[in-house]
């Protein structure tokens, strides 16, 4: 069963680029994930096809409606039978990792919510009772980018849209360290030369000068990552 992604947004157009390339396309091709655009603006009612209005209480910026947004949840929700895990995208939301990833890649059906503006009406939170995801600490003028960060990182982990070559990196990342450096051709470039290590054979030094690589950058680039690391090193052998 492929995996169905609604998009619900102001600004359907900046995902074309984005779904009609590489791997998102790659997986859409192979039927493993068909996307699904709603345009909030296409719920308005009024004759100036408003979406947001003033905040109550007063303060900068716009706030997205409740109606249009409703509405726009259960045009594309009843589209298909399958339910849908609702997300919206927000810097008020939990901020992205690689666990949750994984989690809603395994789902039947995703409904992406991106806002522009200030922000949403609480409401729409309360009544929807959606997934708030961050996907780091800074903002963002709307949650489209952010709404793409997540479909990649969805998309690629679905099984048949990567190589096979793929889980083993990700198993790697997902134990908790860094990624080690990487060489290829030529062995010295600008007077600087590949490490002798890796182009000895020796595949169990090549293993441990990798290892320790990772441990190293993890320490000195990630003290949060390497903290966690240690934590769970519990019988750990690698
Ligand atoms: Cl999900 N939305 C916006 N607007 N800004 C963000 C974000 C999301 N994640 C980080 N910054």
């Amino acid at each position: 069963m492929s995996l169905r992604i609604d998009i619900l947004t102001l600004f359907p157009d900046m995902f074309g680029p984005f779904i009609g390339t590489s791997i998102p396309k790659r997986a859409a091709d192979k039927g493993l994930v068909e996307y699904q655009f709603t345009n909030i603006r296409d719920f308005a009612t009024d004759a100036h096809k408003s979406v947001d209005d003033k905040p109550f209480g007063g303060g900068h910026g716009m706030v997205m409606m409740c109606q249009t947004m409703f509405d726009a949840v259960e045009s594309a929700e009843k589209q298909d039978d399958r339910p849908a895990t609702r997300v919206v995208l927000t810097p008020q939301g939990k901020r992205l990792d690689q666990a949750m990833v994984e989690d809603l890649a395994k789902k039947p059906r995703i409904l992406m919510i991106a806002g522009r503006y200030e922000g949403f009406d609480e409401r729409i939170i309360e009544g929807l009772r959606p997934m708030e995801i961050s996907i780091g600490d800074y903002v963002l003028s709307g949650g489209e980018l952010a709404a793409m960060v997540l479909i990649d990182a969805i998309v690629r982990l679905i099984p048949g849209v990567l190589g096979a070559e793929q889980g083993s990196i990700d198993e790697s990342f997902a134990d908790g360290l860094l990624e080690h450096p990487q060489y290829t051709r030529p062995r010295t470039y600008r007077e600087m030369s590949v490490p002798e290590v890796l182009l000895s054979g020796d595949h169990k030094a090549i293993a441990a000068w990798r290892l320790e690589q990772r441990k190293q950058r993890t320490q000195e680039r990630r003290p949060d990552l390497w903290q966690a690391y240690l934590q769970n090193d519990d019988g750990r052998t690698g």
